[in-house]
């Protein structure tokens, strides 16, 4: 591969489509040429890449000629469709979407957590789900110093987790309540405004849990490489325009004191401290959006927990970022025979 790659988009009008971009620019990406590729809808536009004017193409099959690496952030229908085609066009794929999350031949990588597994990749590697990055991202060196053995996640996740059209419908049905308007919701399956709701993708009648926290739990035992990991997951969108937060309480193997958990995470890569009791600041989505890190605090003692085995903590993350196009380029970046500028 060429240290100057031919980097395809797929998706690239999307809300993670755009952070790609933006990602790729602030790291320092080496690219030799961009195609931008999208819906037909989107065929022609135009955006602006390092001073560049490039025009958007429509994603068909023959997209992939030439391209070194593609990002992929068009959901999991146009993956399935394109993956394969670009793999076999010699493309190595960077996927956002669940399609090959949970395959066995198809990493699912962190790099915080499992840089090391890339190596193993036959043309696809999956990014994991929002929600797992952001919970993982911490939770994997205190993991590796003291097993987890049970996890409870509970999440707030914000609009921008399911794509410009839920950002548009949360900022304008806002506007909308304010003004004492009626706003039928387009995207979202309930009114978003001042309101919040179990998460939006599909529910199993059976178990009860949804998709989101389906992923959640089985991502989790693959990246951790822990089938045994126990995990309860309740996944809710709340009206919150950009970056996710999550409640979080594990039990480790071990006993493990809040000032043990404080110090490791101190010095954990992605992670920042955001853990003031003085002041009553902990981690915000305000603060979380725009910047690349998990913000970690609430860290305390499980106090349901007598055992000392248990803490709790509140994080938050920009989903866009760490949780889509920056950890797909961190990924990109530790492909082999990558440079930066
Ligand atoms: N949002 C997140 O935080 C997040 C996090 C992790 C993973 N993901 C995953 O990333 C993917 C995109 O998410 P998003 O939030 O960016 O969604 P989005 O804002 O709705 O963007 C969707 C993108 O897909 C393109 N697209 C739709 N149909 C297409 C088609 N037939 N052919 C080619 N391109 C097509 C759209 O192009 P047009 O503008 O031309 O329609 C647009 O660029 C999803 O799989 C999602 O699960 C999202």
């Amino acid at each position: 591969m060429s240290d100057d790659p031919v980097v395809a988009i797929a998706g690239v009008t999307g809300a993670v489509g755009a952070e790609f971009i933006a990602t790729m620019d602030k790291r320092g990406f080496r690219v030799g040429k961009l195609k931008a590729l999208a819906s037909a809808r989107s065929a022609g536009k135009r955006l602006s890449f390092r001073g560049q004017e490039i025009v958007i193409e429509e994603l068909t099959a023959d997209s992939f000629n030439g391209v070194d690496i593609a990002l992929f952030s068009a959901g999991s229908g146009i993956s399935k469709k394109f993956a394969s085609i670009a793999v076999k066009a010699g493309t190595v794929v960077v996927d956002n979407s669940s399609a090959f999350r949970m395959d066995p031949n198809v990493p699912l990588v962190i790099p915080e957590v499992n840089a090391n597994r890339i190596r193993d990749h036959k043309g696809i590697i999956a990014n994991p789900n929002c929600a797992a990055i952001t919970a993982l991202v911490p939770l994997w060196p205190i993991h590796r110093q003291n097993r987890i053995k049970r996890l409870i996640i509970s999440t707030y996740q914000a609009a921008s987790g399911a794509g410009a059209a839920a950002m548009e419908e949360l900022e304008e049905s806002t506007r909308a309540h304010l003004r004492g308007e009626v706003y039928p919701p387009k995207v979202m399956p309930h009114p978003y405004a001042f309101n919040l709701f179990s998460h939006n993708t599909a529910i199993d009648p059976e178990t009860g849990y949804n998709d989101e926290e389906t992923k959640v739990i089985n991502e989790t035992r693959k990246i951790f490489e822990d089938e045994k990991i126990a995990v309860g997951v309740t996944c809710v969108r709340v009206p919150v325009l950009r970056a996710h937060s999550e409640a979080i309480t594990f039990e480790c193997e071990k006993p493990i004191s809040e000032t043990r958990v404080r110090n490791i995470l101190a010095g954990a890569p992605g992670v920042r401290l955001v853990d003031d009791r003085t002041g009553n600041y902990f981690p915000m989505p305000i603060d979380a959006s725009g910047q690349g890190d998990v913000l970690v605090g609430r860290i305390r003692q499980d106090l349901s927990d007598p055992t000392g085995h248990s803490v709790s903590m509140f994080v938050a993350a920009d989903q866009l970022l760490k949780g889509a196009a920056l950890n797909a380029v961190q990924i990109a970046e530790l492909l082999p025979q990558r440079a930066m500028a």
